[in-house]
């Protein structure tokens, strides 16, 4: 699946009462792009509803922003597309051993900058001056700043299809992994079971000190903190967030039980740029364990030519997608 996006007026396309013209060159074009096999589906945002032939199917269709008059978007699919979501949904119905893998990409629809892409996090801030050991130490008042404004923006926004569909596997499939990079807790507040947080959460903290009196990390969900940095009931130096930071390791426990999930049938890597490592490795971990792999990404990764199946699109239009069969066959 192919998603175009433009805003109109295009510079290329300035007469926007031709819009048919516009349609017409654009599925030219798109025609002759490698990989498409046909248009089969296109869905115009200020004309929706409007379509191509009547036994065209249009997938996961949601508009991005119902409001903007000058949002357009395409979405093109192909033919072997809904054979390649059958590969999935077929292996989920037999009740394969799935594990999954998701990144930010998985909570960009609730309103969540990713880290990598247009607006991601890292584009605007340093890694190292917030996401570090060394950077805490040196000022804690700015990287609790960071983490405060993130558990606010988190604290607004809600779930998103994706992390729908992907709790209610959780549920259904008694032997269903979901491993996750994200830290802001949004597939809990979905009603997933049994998270793997490979890099921790931002709704625990812990002791910056490591006092004997506190565990290691404790669930906290003040938003906003009064002071920051919030400090440690247990011994007033300062709390630190329940995140895992660059440099430090993955908790052993957790990467023993993500290890042990790259024992699977099926594994799907979904919203994620696999670039940071260990999590990076598993789909490859679980490739060589003899997993069927999947890539779920609108864009290409350095995954996406070493996974057996690529479905690109977001997490939340081809999950949906994916689950639309499961439910209805
Ligand atoms: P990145 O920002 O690196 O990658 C996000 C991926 O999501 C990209 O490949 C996008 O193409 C894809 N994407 C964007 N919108 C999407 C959508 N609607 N549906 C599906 N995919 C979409 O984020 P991560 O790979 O999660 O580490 O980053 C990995 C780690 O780097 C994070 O856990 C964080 C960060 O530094 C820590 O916090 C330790």
């Amino acid at each position: 699946m192919l998603t175009m996006r433009a805003w109109l007026p295009d510079p290329e396309f300035p007469d926007r009462s031709d819009i048919t013209g516009f349609y017409r060159d654009t599925l030219t074009r798109v025609d002759r792009l490698p990989g498409v096999e046909a248009v089969a589906a296109v869905n115009v945002r200020p004309c929706l509803g409007w379509g191509l032939g009547a036994d065209w199917d249009v997938e996961g269709w949601a508009p991005p922003d119902p409001d903007d008059p000058t949002f357009l978007e395409l979405r093109i699919i192909s033919p072997s597309y809904f054979s390649e979501l059958a590969i999935v949904v077929d292996r989920l119905r037999a009740g394969a051993r799935t594990t999954i893998l998701t990144g930010a990409g998985v909570s960009a629809a609730s309103g969540m900058p990713t880290f990598r892409g247009p607006g991601g996090l890292w584009k605007r801030h340093r890694p190292e001056a917030l996401a570090t050991p060394e950077a805490f130490a040196k000022v804690p008042v700015l990287v609790w700043e960071w983490y405060d404004w993130r558990r606010q923006l988190v604290a607004a926004c809600k779930p998103n299809r994706a992390h729908g569909v992907l709790a209610a596997w959780t549920r259904r499939y008694r032997d269903l992994r979901l491993i996750t990079q994200n830290v802001d807790g949004l597939h809990e507040r979905a009603g997933a079971d049994g998270v793997i947080r490979f890099h921790g959460s931002l709704w625990e903290v812990g002791c910056w000190g490591g006092c004997a009196a506190a565990p290691t990390r404790w669930p906290d969900h003040t938003v906003p903190f009064a002071t920051r940095p919030p400090t440690c009931s247990h011994c007033g130096g300062p709390l630190r967030p329940g995140v895992v930071w660059f440099g430090e390791g993955i908790d052993p426990a957790v990467l023993a039980q993500s290890d042990d999930a790259t024992s699977c049938d099926l594994f799907l890597t979904i919203g994620t740029s696999s670039l940071v490592y260990p999590a990076a490795g598993l789909v490859q971990q679980a490739r060589h364990r003899g997993a069927f792999t999947v890539e779920i990404n609108p864009d290409a990764t350095v995954v996406s030519d070493h996974v057996d199946l690529v479905l690109r699109g977001t997490a939340e239009a081809v999950l949906d997608a994916i689950e639309h069969r499961v439910e209805h066959r």
